[in-house]
């Protein structure tokens, strides 16, 4: 597996998948990256804490990065290529375009400015790697549906992939940010995905897994198009921690 820091030494070939990634890997991205695995000849990882889509400098200062355990877990799931540049390479001195999207739904609302820099960086990203096909999670819902419209709407030459929710045996929906829960948070916050669950087949999915979601404030629930499939995702704060989750309504992810 080879690392590599600067644009100038990544190379190109067809029939490549690429996972972008800020690290801090666990079973979610590992199922990104096996599907990219089975689907191309070669497969690149990005490895990047992208500053432009955090709304706040304590939370990405926050951010846990571990470069020698994400390397490790990308090599045992047979990436060819870890892309891990330094801030300075893909934001240098002087960079002043950016990729604004539209209709960012509830999750865009409460983080100003975050689906620009996710928008823009994969932009850069898809530009620097020119994969055939680009794997992205169905946990972060909104983010699906901003990277397939930037796609359609900008022209982009690849095919994006989405890879269902991957969860601890208790139903919590892995992110990088559980670990920040303490037991009691945890226990709370798998109230979130059994209102989500509880509420598919109700005639108003929003209005149910609200009234599930007692105790927990959500900051909203919502329905999020995904182009063939519709989701029922929300987004609620345990603690200091804001959690995201959401299951499929109906149709089918990419
Ligand atoms: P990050 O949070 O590292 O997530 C990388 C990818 O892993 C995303 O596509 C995300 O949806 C997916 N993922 C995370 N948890 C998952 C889970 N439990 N099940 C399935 N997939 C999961 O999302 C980002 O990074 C960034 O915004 C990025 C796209 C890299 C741009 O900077």
């Amino acid at each position: 597996m080879k690392v590599v820091r600067r644009i100038a030494d990544l190379e190109t070939a067809p029939g490549t998948g690429l996972v972008p990634t800020m690290g801090s890997l666990h079973a979610g991205h590992r199922a990104l990256l096996a599907a990219a695995r089975r689907e191309n000849e070669r497969v690149v990882m990005s490895l990047f804490v992208n500053p432009a889509q955090f709304d706040d400098a304590t939370d990405l200062a926050a951010y846990p990065r571990d470069d020698a355990r994400d390397l490790a877990i990308a090599a045992e799931e047979g990436v060819d290529v870890v892309f891990a540049p330094d801030a300075d390479e893909l934001y240098p001195d002087g960079f002043a375009t950016w990729v604004e999207p539209e209709h960012t739904g509830a999750e865009g609302a409460a983080r100003a400015g975050h689906f620009r820099g996710v928008a823009t960086v994969c932009l850069k990203l898809f530009n620097i790697v020119r994969p055939a096909r680009a794997y992205f999670g169905q946990k972060d819902a909104q983010q699906v549906a901003v990277i397939s419209r930037l796609v359609r709407d900008l022209n982009v030459p690849l095919e994006i992939r989405v890879v269902p929710i991957v969860r601890d045996a208790d139903g919590l929906a892995l992110s990088s940010r559980n670990v920040r829960l303490s037991p009691e948070e945890r226990e709370r916050a798998l109230g979130l995905q059994r209102a989500l669950h509880g509420a598919v087949g109700a005639s108003d999915p929003v209005a149910a897994a609200r009234a599930a979601l007692n105790g927990l404030a959500p900051d909203y629930v919502e329905t999020v198009d995904l182009g063939g499939a519709t989701v029922l995702a929300a987004a609620v704060r345990v603690g200091s921690t804001r959690l995201i989750d959401n299951v499929l309504l109906e149709g089918d992810l990419a």
